[in-house]
């Protein structure tokens, strides 16, 4: 046990509605400690957020660097597109925002990409070669690639324009079926829409399905009329703090 609490990293999964924590060990991928969830303040802005980020490294007395999940574009940990969260994210570097607040030291990468990550090393996408496309069903809708288990990072495939909406994420997330009352039938006809037209631009070899949603599978597979092989990540809601954990070396 000391072992594992000597190896243990804190990963942290920022979503638009709610950031969730646990103390992962970096080589299984197993969590070692239970999941602290705090909700995502509703003005998404850096300040409350960094508070927000504090509470959960408090929580586990944690000292060491973190590993974050962040639902924008991340390139060399600096929001280059704030997505779902307040505008004034845009261009800030998050690991300076979160350092600032609780003295710590952050590894930043876009959540859907950690999310692919864990599940490609610790998961249901493991050995799988090829274009994988992780899918996450949240707040909006995340995108994270993998070509022969190498990930390709930033795809955002959420951004693409459809109909009268800017993006398509807007129309055929979980958020947008919270946004708009739908029934999950309704959603998942949405949702099948989405995987066809990433099917038409990427031409995948392999679907993994992760986020909220993705644990409904079940109820909505038979309306999602993808030709491309679907699996639902098994880490599930995990996988987002497992792959931020992972990013810290
Ligand atoms: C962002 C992505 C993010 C996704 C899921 C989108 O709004 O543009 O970067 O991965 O939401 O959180």
């Amino acid at each position: 046990p000391l072992k594992q609490l000597l190896m243990a990293v804190l990963g942290i999964d920022i979503g638009g509605t709610g950031m969730k924590g646990a103390l992962v060990d970096p080589l299984t991928g197993e969590l070692l400690s239970e999941r602290f969830r705090v909700p995502t303040p509703q003005k998404r802005n850096p300040k409350s957020m960094a508070k927000a980020v504090h509470k959960i490294v408090t929580h586990f007395d944690y000292k060491g660097k973190v590993g974050v999940g962040f639902p924008t574009i991340i390139k060399n940990g600096v929001c280059l597109s704030s997505g779902n969260l307040h505008k004034s994210w845009k261009n800030q570097n998050v690991n300076e925002v979160f350092k600032e607040e609780t003295g710590l030291d952050f590894i930043v990468v876009n959540d859907a990409d950690a999310a692919g990550y864990a599940t490609m090393n610790y998961g249901v996408g493991k050995g799988e070669t090829g274009l994988v496309l992780m899918v996450t069903i949240g707040t909006g809708l995340g995108s994270g690639a993998f070509y022969n288990g190498e990930l390709i990072p930033n795809f955002e495939l959420g951004q693409i324009p459809y109909k009268k909406f800017k993006k398509i994420e807007d129309w055929a997330s979980n958020g947008a079926m919270q946004r708009e009352g739908l029934e999950i039938d309704e959603w998942a006809i949405r949702f099948s829409k989405f995987l066809k037209i990433a099917e038409l631009l990427i031409a995948p070899d392999l679907f993994i399905l992760g986020g909220g949603l993705s644990k409904r599978y079940d109820e909505y597979k038979h309306l999602i009329n993808a030709n491309t092989p679907i699996r639902v990540a098994a880490l599930r809601n995990n996988a987002g703090i497992v792959g931020a954990a992972a990013a810290v070396k």
